[in-house]
């Protein structure tokens, strides 16, 4: 994906404490609000083809488990939490402006 921030979303599209599945630039992505707080990961499993924003997410943790064999990864910076999935989503920077919420580039990885 190229740098730069591209709206993807209306706030109020995505319920709080909840996700939503966008494209952005032909990729999949989801979203994930904590009040005002989004945060953006790739949608695709790394382990098998499966949309983690079809799974559960669970705000307090800022973590969401695969729907098809229960992989959990931290939202935050797409690292994996709990296998069997070994390697870590994409995560992207968001931007919240008004009622906007853009999605940037790929965050670094933090190790
Ligand atoms: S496809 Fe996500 S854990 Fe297997």
């Amino acid at each position: 994906m190229k740098a730069g921030f591209r709206v993807v979303a209306k706030l109020d599209e995505i319920p709080d404490g909840g996700m939503k599945q966008v494209s952005v630039a032909g990729e999949l992505v989801g979203l994930y609000r904590v009040g005002d707080d989004v945060f953006a990961m790739s949608d695709i499993c790394t382990h098998e083809e499966a949309y983690l924003t079809e799974g559960d997410f669970d705000p307090d943790e800022l973590e969401v488990e695969c729907p098809l064999h229960g992989s959990r990864f931290n939202v935050a910076d797409g690292s994996v939490r709990i296998l069997p999935a070994t390697k870590p989503e994409v995560a992207f920077e968001v931007k919240v402006e008004g009622d906007l919420v853009s999605v940037g580039p790929e965050k670094t990885a933090e190790e």
